[in-house]
């Protein structure tokens, strides 16, 4: 049976955390065994937040580093830029001609974004940033994209997009589903709901044990739970949570002990550090390989995207074709 075809995306942001890994790249390097993946780095959507690009390219290479090191495997999947495929401008422009501001402006992430970064008058790119994550899809064909909650209604939009072409110029793209990471979101170190880099409460895949160990030993708990003995309550802990997705064989055990009050925070810190330096390990070990010689990682990209390139080539003489551009 065809696989069918995923294409992921993610943007090129530097060093990826333990967010990154638990919202999308786990997901990713499941998914690559079953389906036909494509990765790509939306290095164009920087730009809809940011307009120094000084440091795109430089976070793009440390990004796919922590891709490699997090077991995608580019010879499966291709890794590719955005913006080295010159097919994602030329379809977001035919696209841009499908959606309507009011649609745009509908849009939840978008709204939210706007919001928590204060801009009041948002740019046109920026607001039309999910027609251009369409044909990020669509160029591929993507069938399922692998994405949190949060990007649901790019893909709702990607799908309208791929029916109003369908119609008005005959059949050439599939109308894409999400597929949702199960994990919600991992909170940060300092109990923020969402592990960030910009809020400065992440753990990076390439910390090493003894930043781990600082880094978790200031990390927030149950705010009522003052001396080791009181009793604590995990449902409000992040370290909890940190536990259930790295600990998972003795959550039940670290629960009772906090409940009832025999497990103090800094042991349960401890042991959580524990755990997580196991997880990092072989993450670090991949990495250094990658670190020592850059060459290897640029040579990925150049392959990527060829092929990259070719699949969007094909998709964009179809385009050609059915619109009788010529
Ligand atoms: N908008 C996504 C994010 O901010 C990144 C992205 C760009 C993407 N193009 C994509 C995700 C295509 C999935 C498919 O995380």
């Amino acid at each position: 049976m065809k696989k069918l075809r995923i294409l992921s995306g993610m943007r090129p942001t530097g060093k990826l955390h333990l967010g990154h890994y638990v919202g999308a790249l786990e997901n990713w390097v499941k998914l690559q065994e079953n389906y036909d993946s494509f990765h790509l780095i939306a290095d164009y959507h920087v730009l809809t937040t940011n307009l120094d690009t000084n440091h795109i390219y430089d976070n793009t290479i440390e990004m796919v580093i922590d891709w490699l090191a997090a077991g995608l495997d580019p010879a499966k999947s291709p890794f590719f830029r955005q913006s080295q495929i010159k097919e994602h401008t030329e379809l977001f422009l035919i696209f841009s001609m499908l959606v309507t501001k009011a649609r745009l402006e509908r849009n939840p992430t978008v709204k939210e974004q706007a919001r928590d970064l204060h801009i009041s008058n948002i740019i046109y790119g920026h607001l039309g940033y999910p027609i251009l994550q369409s044909a990020d899809i669509l160029l591929y064909k993507g069938e399922a994209v692998p994405v949190g909650e949060d990007q649901v209604p790019h893909i709702e939009i990607t799908r309208e997009v791929a029916k109003k072409f369908n119609q008005q110029w005959g059949k050439v793209f599939p109308e894409p589903q999400p597929l949702l990471t199960q994990f919600a979101r991992l909170p940060g170190l300092d109990g923020n709901a969402k592990m960030s880099k910009s809020l400065n409460n992440s753990i990076l895949l390439s910390d090493e044990p003894e930043t781990v160990k600082q880094k978790l030993r200031k990390a927030v708990t149950d705010p009522q739970k003052i001396r080791k003995n009181d009793p604590g309550r995990p449902e409000v802990c992040l370290v909890f949570t940190y536990h259930k997705k790295f600990n998972p064989e003795n959550v039940d055990e670290i629960e009772s002990g906090c409940r009832s009050g025999q497990l103090g925070c800094v042991d349960c810190k401890l042991k959580c550090t524990e755990k997580i330096n196991l997880f990092l390990e072989p993450i670090i070990e991949r990495r250094k390989k990658y670190e020592a010689d850059k060459e290897i990682v640029k040579d990925i990209l150049i392959d990527g995207e060829k092929r990259g390139k070719e699949v969007a080539r094909l998709t964009m003489q179809e385009v050609h074709e059915k619109m009788k551009l010529g």
